[in-house]
């Protein structure tokens, strides 16, 4: 444990198939004014609308509406709600839904008494808000990204081909309570929980893939990958399964809510691919993860030979008897890579919709990040994005 860090997180959570019952109590704490957000209509399919706007009501609460929020929420999308917060003068704002919904919530927070272009200040210059920011609560109804327990917000720039995350520093940006309610999950098509499943298992290695100390973190984060490993496989085969689905959403908020990334300088280049995917396909985000984590992997392996054959051995249970630690480690990719096609994952690009001619753009609009075992180049970026194809 080499690094040096401070430790907080000031989300309340309340977990299980009862917990929107609590909803009734944290709304006492905020003025009169709701803005409730979310997205393309699953939550009026499923009922969820009705029970919350069931407990705002009797909360007696002014309630002002941000309706379709798009996965991958767009910029123009988000300059609409910033003036509907803006109006309805909001002490609360209330994301009903997955990560697209709560990551959204927080950009409108962050921006409504702000003045200047949120897409500059926020995702261009990657400035920290200065204005008061606007308290954000969530219900949770997809598992993924852990936006129910931090400070993330990912907003996708259509004119300019770019998603961009920021990751604010400010604790007033994370949620101040979640209610992560297993059986909201239940209606998810296949598709979308085992992109989910991708998200959360891609996070984990995100920060276990950094650094050569002996860290507690990537103890925990190999204990997660395990569990989420078992509880995958059987919510795979029966989505109904209410234990296997508790255990994925528990899995997805401490996977992504800073505790794992205490004392590590974390990758983050598997989001970075990943999210340039999404830039130009519009794409599922676990599944433009699913879809470069491989060659990404086969290709930074020998520079982190030693981190990758300890998860093999950790996570899949490699034999390491009579082996090189090369050949180790490659089993442990392969058993990963066994693994997503089991549970169904997309494992390329072209199925996403991007084309030979699109690399370029792609390698255009993705980041390099420093945290990992190898820093990209350019023609890494391209060979790996060639071998996503
Ligand atoms: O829009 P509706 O109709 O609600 O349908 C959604 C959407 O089509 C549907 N859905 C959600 N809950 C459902 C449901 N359908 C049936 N039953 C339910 N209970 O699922 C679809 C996907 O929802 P979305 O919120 O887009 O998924 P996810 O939670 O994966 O969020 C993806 C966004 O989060 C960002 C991604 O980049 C992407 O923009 N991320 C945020 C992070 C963070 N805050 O830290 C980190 C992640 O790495 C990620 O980048
Ligand atoms: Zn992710």
């Amino acid at each position: 444990m080499l690094g040096n860090f401070s430790y907080c997180n000031p989300t309340k959570l309340y977990f299980g198939d009862n917990s929107l019952k609590y909803l009734g109590d944290e709304l006492k704490k905020y003025g009169q004014n709701v803005v409730l957000i979310y997205g393309g209509g699953s939550i009026k399919k499923n009922g969820i609308y009705d029970e919350v706007i069931g407990i705002l009501n009797e909360a007696g609460k002014t309630v002002s509406e941000i309706s379709g929020v798009m996965p991958n929420p767009t910029l123009e999308k988000l300059y609409e709600g910033i003036e509907i917060a803006r109006k309805a003068n909001a002490d609360l704002i209330l994301a009903v839904g997955g990560g697209s919904v709560c990551d959204y919530a927080k950009a409108v927070a962050v921006s409504v008494n702000c003045d200047e272009d949120p897409w500059e200040k926020y995702f261009v210059k990657f400035d920290e808000p200065e204005c008061k920011i606007v308290p954000v609560g969530c219900v949770l109804t997809m598992v993924g990204t852990g936006s129910e327990m931090n400070a993330g917000s990912v907003i996708t720039n259509r004119k300019a081909s770019l998603k961009i995350g920021h990751v604010f520093a400010s604790e007033e940006v994370m949620p101040r309570f979640s209610v992560l309610n297993p059986k909201y999950t239940l209606t998810l098509p296949h598709y979308q929980m085992v992109a989910g499943i991708y998200d959360i298992f891609n996070h984990i290695c995100e920060q276990y893939f950094s650094g050569e100390d002996d860290n507690t973190s990537d103890y925990l984060a190999e204990a997660l990958m395990k569990s989420l490993l078992v509880s995958s496989r059987i919510a795979n085969k029966n989505p109904n399964d209410y234990e296997a689905r508790s255990n994925i959403m528990w899995t997805a908020t401490w996977a992504l809510n800073t505790l794992i990334a205490k004392g590590k300088s974390t990758d983050w280049e598997v989001h970075m691919l990943g999210q340039a995917v999404g830039a130009i396909t519009d794409a599922t985000h676990g599944m433009t993860l699913a879809a470069v984590s491989l060659p990404y992997y086969r290709h930074i392996m020998p520079y982190g030979l030693k981190k990758f054959r300890r998860f093999a051995v950790n996570v899949f249970g490699v034999n390491e008897l009579g082996k090189t630690d090369e050949e180790i480690a490659n089993e442990g990719l392969k058993a990963l890579e066994d693994w997503m096609n089991e549970i169904g994952l997309v494992m390329n690009i072209t199925e996403l919709g991007a084309t030979e001619n699109d690399i370029e753009k792609i390698a255009d609009a993705t980041l390099v990040m420093e945290g990992g075992y190898k820093v990209l180049n350019r023609d890494d970026i391209v060979e790996i994005l060639r071998e996503s194809l």
